[in-house]
């Protein structure tokens, strides 16, 4: 299974990194990664002005949250139609920091929907907070989250993010991430990708990426500069 090594830039950027692409191609050139997928997810309003330096260094681009319908009155949310229509061939639904603020999922299978209408791939986030690992829930609430966010489709990905782990330089193991990702796999089957994300950096990007059942990951912070992301695709 191809690995892919997607960037989460959430609320950071502007116009002139437009050209990260090309920055990232010179330290690892596309010829060379024919192996695995690359995917940065701007600000949505970044994805069109960053097609064209994406399309040369064979970078996907995503958005990072679609509305759940197609068109209509809700001001200032942006369809996954839209996003496609930018340039985005993937989207990210169901992430922590947007289930914080009140995303069920209910509201994320919904999305992970409107994604595949559209034609783009949702990668879609379930992880468990640290309270619900302390009291022994977190394969309970990551399966029952794995359950009810994923709607009847084919061709999605999966990111398991433990919550304690985001942004916090506070990384799973790589036993507690196979702990996880088995029983994922067991609900998804073989055909999906199950991207690992939460603290990934250059450091520990080769022990998680060859840890069983993981097929990529899903980087924030360190992925903000095309030499930590670079170098965590070099060790897919
Ligand atoms: P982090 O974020 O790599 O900065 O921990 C991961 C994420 O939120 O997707």
């Amino acid at each position: 299974m191809r690995s892919l090594i997607a960037g989460n830039w959430k609320m950071h950027g502007e116009m002139s990194w437009a050209g990260k692409a090309d920055e990232l191609e010179k330290l690892y050139p596309a010829k060379n990664r024919t192996h695995l997928d690359i995917l940065i997810c701007p600000p949505a309003l970044f994805i069109a002005p960053m097609v064209r330096s994406c399309s040369k260094a064979n970078i996907n681009l995503g958005g990072q949250n679609c509305h759940a319908q197609e068109n209509g009155a809700h001001t200032g949310e942006v369809s996954a139609q839209m996003l496609k229509l930018a340039g985005a061939n993937f989207v990210i639904v169901g992430h922590s920091e947007r289930r914080a603020a009140g995303e069920t999922d209910k509201m994320v299978r919904d999305k992970a929907s409107a994604a595949n209408r559209a034609g783009i791939t949702p990668i879609i986030c379930v992880g468990e907070s640290l309270a619900q690992r302390e009291s022994g829930k977190a394969e309970a609430v990551v399966s029952a989250q794995i359950k009810s966010s994923i709607p009847e489709i084919e061709d999605y990905v999966v990111a398991y993010e433990p919550i304690w782990a985001i942004g916090t330089g506070k990384t799973a193991t790589a036993k507690d991430i196979e702990q996880m990702h088995a029983p994922i796999r067991k609900i998804v089957g073989e055909g999906v990708r199950i991207l690992y994300g939460g603290s990934v950096k250059p450091a520990n990007a080769k022990e998680i990426l060859s840890t069983k059942n993981v097929n990529g990951a899903l980087i924030g912070g360190a992925s903000l500069e095309m030499e930590s992301l670079a170098a965590i695709a070099k060790a897919a």
